[in-house]
């Protein structure tokens, strides 16, 4: 049986667990998005593994990920509408960008605009927050740009830096945020897709949907709402 909804594609090198973390919200009614296609640039990531045992089909492509007309032409021929970098560890090609643009959605670990940039990924970006002494880390989706980490931001979830946090420790619970925050996002995207009859037509090249929420305003933690259904309600 054909399910309607969102195309997603998704690009991982890791373990995948925010792929699962999409894989599992697709799969709940009114989800309004399915994953159609998993790429990755490594043939051991366990996103590859997930993928599979989801019944989604999977791509590995070159190591380097630089080819951009074999990316292109696999996101196209899945016909995807979205495109989400859930740990995925290459530089996207910027034909590839431009191909998608307005249309390709990245997950961070840290509340951009600071601790990103080229370089700040995985256990780097958590060393980097706990050596500023910042009180508050947390995820942020923003769109894929031709610069690094700066493109628009569409969410962001604060979560406490605790006393006597090391990297791990801080990692593991941004992650849990993260796999909140991720599928959040793309049902929002997918909403405002069903809300505005559009397609992939109408996205290329035109500004993203305009999603049912903003960032929470960061503020101490006591400010912080109760819970992320209440703050997404
Ligand atoms: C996540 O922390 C994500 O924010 C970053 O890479 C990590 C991927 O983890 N971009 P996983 O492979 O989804 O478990």
């Amino acid at each position: 049986m054909t399910v309607a909804g969102l195309r997603v594609a998704v690009l991982a090198s890791g373990s995948g667990s925010n792929l699962q973390a999409l894989l599992d919200a697709a799969r709940e009614p009114e989800a309004g998005f399915r994953i159609v296609l998993v790429i990755s640039n490594r043939p051991d990531a366990g996103a590859l593994a997930r993928a599979g045992r989801a019944g989604v089909p999977t791509t590995i492509i070159g190591s380097d990920g630089r080819d951009a007309g074999e990316l292109v032409a696999l996101l196209q021929g899945a016909r995807a509408e979205l495109v989400v970098l859930a740990g995925y560890l290459k530089l996207v090609p910027p034909e590839v960008v431009a191909a998608f643009a307005g249309r390709m959605l990245n997950i961070h670990p840290a509340l951009l605009p600071a601790f990103g940039g080229p370089g700040m990924h995985g256990r780097r970006v958590h060393e980097a927050v706990l050596a500023s002494g910042a009180r508050l880390s947390g995820p942020t989706v923003h769109l894929v740009d031709a610069r690094y980490d700066q493109g628009r931001i569409l969410a962001q979830w604060p979560v406490p830096v605790a006393p006597g946090d090391d990297p791990d420790a801080l990692a593991a619970r941004v992650l849990e945020a993260e796999h909140r925050l991720l599928p959040a996002v793309v049902r929002a995207w997918a909403r405002a897709r069903t809300h505005r009859g559009t397609d992939a037509q109408t996205h290329r090249g035109g500004a993203p949907p305009t999603l049912g929420f903003s960032a929470p305003a960061l503020g101490p933690c006591a400010a912080l709402p109760a819970s992320f259904d209440e703050a997404f309600a």
